[in-house]
């Protein structure tokens, strides 16, 4: 399945037009004030960056990690000092307690949640915005299992201190997400 979705998505980052269209996750957009200024934060599924350059901007160091190495490579370019990794989350891991914030977007693997909790250091802060349900009229061949359900992310990070989270935001109806920052449990 990864390799499938290296193909598919390398296709994609080589298109003028999907290049083009990369703009920052508005939960980061909105967040942005709020989070660490310093210390290291992966972009998980980074895909052509602009997540990532607005952590720059913060002044966090930024590891982008993605299965696409044309949109790594795109990345790179558009922001000298970006640390990119073309690399399988399905089989990705770091050593514990080694972030500071961890931003997840519009890719749902909830293997990963166990990880993000082992990754951050008790106090860091974890970004996860991904689509729920109602993107299935936008796109009806997608598999559902990527769809976050109604209240998944505030029962999966419910020990957390959570800021924020939400089954639909007003902005962006067919998207779940969660702020929350990682306490010593
Ligand atoms: C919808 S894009 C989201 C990109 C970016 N986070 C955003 O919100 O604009 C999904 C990204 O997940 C990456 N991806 C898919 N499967 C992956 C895997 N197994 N490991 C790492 N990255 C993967 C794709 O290459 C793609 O860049």
């Amino acid at each position: 399945m990864s390799s499938r979705d290296a193909l598919r998505w390398n296709a994609r980052y080589h298109d003028p037009a999907a290049r083009n269209a990369d703009r920052p996750p508005a939960l980061l957009l909105e967040e942005m004030a709020s989070l660490p200024s310093q210390g290291l934060a992966p972009d998980v599924a980074m895909g052509l960056g602009a997540g990532a350059r607005l952590l720059m901007a913060r002044g966090l160091r930024v590891v982008g990690v993605d299965i696409a190495e044309v949109g790594a490579r795109v990345a790179r370019q558009r922001a000298s000092g970006l640390m990119a990794v073309v690399a399988d989350l399905e089989r990705f891991d770091l050593p514990p307690g080694c972030l500071d914030v961890i931003v997840n977007f519009r890719y749902t693997q909830r293997s990963l949640w166990p990880r993000f909790r082992k990754w951050l250091r008790p106090g860091g802060w974890l970004l996860i915005e991904s689509f729920n349900p109602a993107q299935r009229a936008l796109r009806p061949n997608a598999d559902p299992g990527y769809f976050l359900q109604p209240g998944e992310l505030g029962t999966a990070f419910q020990d957390w201190r959570i800021v924020r989270c939400y089954d639909s935001a007003p902005a962006r109806p067919d998207c779940a997400g969660i702020v929350a920052i990682a306490t010593d449990s």
